[in-house]
């Protein structure tokens, strides 16, 4: 627990005092707005945590055949929930609201050149019922797996929710993703077919995704016998005959209805690959109504979703926050959504706040990393839009700092607007720590309490509770919840090592380290096993260094994070050579193409922000790489930890780029 404790000490430092109570404003109109309605849910948890989540899920659900068997325990941690019931969530994203709401705007879409799409319930029903077929024509049966490689359209949205209709499990790919990393998780998830578009638009370039998509086929992925292809950009492709087939083609001559398949409550809605500490990302899965069911509470608890609203999650569907809170949790509750397909700085840092002004966004989600680059680029942005229409702002990804968080309360929401800081991970399927904003007093930088029904802690290295205020630990959930990861997609000795094994099988271990205060608060603090978080993504050590390391001229890589005042963390690479190190250390030309090696091995967002050369690294005399001296030395601090047990002491003059 070393990193643990350094990294408690320096935040205790950084304490933040201020309190701030939900405004006045947003207390009125809010559903939960009294501490009373608040605890007593907590209470309800409390005293019979299994009733609580049935209750919720009879209540919240459609089902087409009622549950008996809340929690199933037996094969823990596989746990269970709901069992014997069956549903079908594109049912319960869409079909449900067209009594009632066909008529209603389920997404309102702008591109990046400020085209715009609305689409009622009823033309989303359509939309998905036709894809959905064309899935089933090209022999997509119950279970099969589906690769998403998409633009942030609203045929993304689509994709997912029609294979949810027919019981496939889809897997998102985040369109920034390299050709490489499609083709590891296309392989690994055995995906019978890939659907992604011609290119999409961002940063006023075309993301040239087919021709992704057809390098990861192009050896490999044997699985896959249909790919189709959504025309976005209009740009020319190459589509192989007897695989390809647009989007357009294959929904015209099918019917625009299509019976949803009732799938059991445990059927896989879907996998998403994600860094751990090992080399190769891991394919989580998730299950259906206990999913749904976290999707639709949190909605409620924490978006305090009305009727009315314009819900704008700012994530992509390449990522857990835009499966959660953009393709399901708003559609089951017949909220309006808007998806916006382009960067944040096109055509300038105004965006964002001209799109809230223009569709009258009610609630904004979106990552520090995005409010610090908007932060950075003044105030003068904002100040000229009317952001009057926005009640609520939410914040997850990374930990934010309270700069961050005064400016978003101050210049963005007025400070009329409670700031939702939504602790969660692609593994837990939707919030976790987040406070009810009608209620919690919020402080900058935590992300306040648990949400009820959810049971966290944080804990020592020998599992037992930490009670000293502000004293930092593993953050743990002690109960299995409804939403939570059913399995690492076949790998089950991972899911078992990585989630449980740390306390024998009694906690899931998040892999954050954190701290709670007097007031019950927690903190988080970072991560405690090797992955980054770069832009609130997050990306494994062992990862980028595999990719490095697979390049010809490289020998060994050691990757580690360093604090950037803009992405949270920044990627800095320690490599040594095959050959000779560059002479001081310096080698602009080879230092670009391992920049660009890596992007093509992951993707840009893995890329080096910088890269030292060295003859060596640092290790101890049994080998093991000091990555903590490493950090050190890369964010420039001066060197207090005890280095005589390194095998070579002299390194580090070199590493520190005196040499
Ligand atoms: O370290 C925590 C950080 O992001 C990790 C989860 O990453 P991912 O699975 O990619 O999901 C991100 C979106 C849910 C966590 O282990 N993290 C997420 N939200 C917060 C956070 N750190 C601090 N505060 C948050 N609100």
């Amino acid at each position: 627990m070393t990193d643990i404790d350094t990294k408690n000490t320096i935040d205790s430092m950084l304490q933040e005092d201020r309190c701030f109570a939900p405004p006045s404003e947003f207390v009125e109109h809010a559903t939960i707005n009294k501490a009373d309605d608040l605890n007593k849910l907590y209470q309800l948890a409390n005293d019979d945590y299994e009733t609580f989540w049935a209750t919720l899920a009879h209540d919240e659900i459609d089902w087409h055949t009622r549950f008996s068997k809340v929690l199933d325990s037996t094969n823990a941690p596989h746990y269970r929930w709901f069992d014997d019931g069956t549903l079908n969530i594109s049912y319960n994203c869409i079909d449900r609201h067209l009594i009632e709401r066909a008529d209603k705007t389920a997404i309102i879409f702008e591109g990046e050149r400020g085209d715009i799409q609305r689409l009622s319930y009823r033309e989303l029903h359509s939309a998905v019922c036709r894809f959905a077929n064309a899935l089933r024509l090209h022999g997509v049966e119950h279970g099969d797996r589906v690769v998403l490689y998409m633009p942030m359209v609203p045929e993304a949205v689509i994709a997912m929710q029609a294979c949810a209709r027919i019981g496939a499990i889809h897997s998102v790919v985040f369109g920034g993703f390299s050709a490489e990393a499609l083709k590891n998780r296309i392989e690994d998830a055995g995906a019978k077919v890939v659907v992604t578009a011609d290119g999409g638009y961002r940063g006023n370039k075309i993301i040239p995704l087919k021709a992704a998509c057809d390098e990861a086929l192009s050896h490999g992925c044997e699985s896959v016998n249909a790919v189709f292809v959504l025309k976005r950009t209009g740009e020319d492709i190459a589509m192989t005959t007897g695989r390809d087939i647009y989007w357009h083609d294959a929904t015209k001559l099918v019917a625009d209805d299509c019976p949803p398949e009732w799938v059991n409550s445990e059927h896989p809605l879907f996998l998403l690959y994600t860094s751990g500490s090992t080399g190769k990302p891991k394919g989580i899965q998730h299950s259906s109504a206990g999913y749904l069911l976290g999707t639709i509470m949190t909605m409620k608890w924490v978006f305090d979703a009305q009727d009315d609203d314009i819900y704008w999650c700012t994530a992509d569907v390449g990522w857990i926050t835009g499966h959660s809170y953009v393709a399901y949790g708003p559609l089951a509750l017949g909220m309006t959504i808007f998806m916006y397909e382009g960067a944040p700085t096109v055509p300038d840092a105004g965006r964002f706040w001209k799109l809230c002004q223009y569709h009258k966004v009610t609630v904004f989600y979106t990552a520090p990393t995005a409010i610090r680059a908007l932060m950075k680029a003044g105030d003068a942005y904002p100040g000229s839009h009317d952001l009057s229409s926005l009640r609520l702002l939410g914040t997850v990804g990374e930990p934010i700092n309270p700069e961050a968080w005064m400016w978003y309360h101050r210049v963005i929401g007025k400070e009329r607007c409670p700031i939702v800081d939504t602790w969660w991970q692609t593994e837990t399927g939707a919030n976790i720590i987040a406070p009810v904003p009608g209620v919690v007093v919020t402080k900058p930088g935590s992300c306040t309490r648990p949400l009820p029904g959810i049971d966290v802690a944080v804990v020592d290295e020998s599992g037992n509770v930490i009670k000293e205020p502000n004293k930092g630990g593993y953050l743990v959930i002690r109960k299995p919840w409804p939403f939570m990861l059913r399995a690492v997609w076949g790998d089950e000795e991972r899911y078992r090592k990585t989630y449980w094994a740390l306390f024998n099988n009694k906690y899931y271990v998040a892999g954050d380290s954190a701290r709670c205060d007097e007031d019950g608060y927690y903190w988080i603090m970072g991560r405690t096993d090797d992955v980054l978080n770069v832009s609130g993504h997050r990306l494994g050590t062992m990862e980028i260094e595999s990719a490095l390391v697979a390049h010809e001229k490289v020998a060994e890589a050691a990757i580690v994070g360093v604090p950037d005042d803009l992405t949270g963390e920044s990627i800095f690479a320690y490599v040594v050579l095959k050959g000779d190190r560059p002479i001081d250390g310096i080698d602009e030309n080879l230092t670009a193409e391992l920049r660009q090696w890596v992007g093509k091995q992951i993707g840009s967002i893995a890329k080096p922000k910088e890269i030292r050369y060295a003859d060596n690294l640092p290790k101890t005399r049994s080998g093991k790489i000091m990555r903590r001296l490493l950090r050190t030395i890369a964010s420039g601090e001066a060197i207090t930890q005890d280095t005589s047990t390194l095998e070579n002491e002299a390194i580090l003059e070199q590493l520190q780029g005196k040499q």
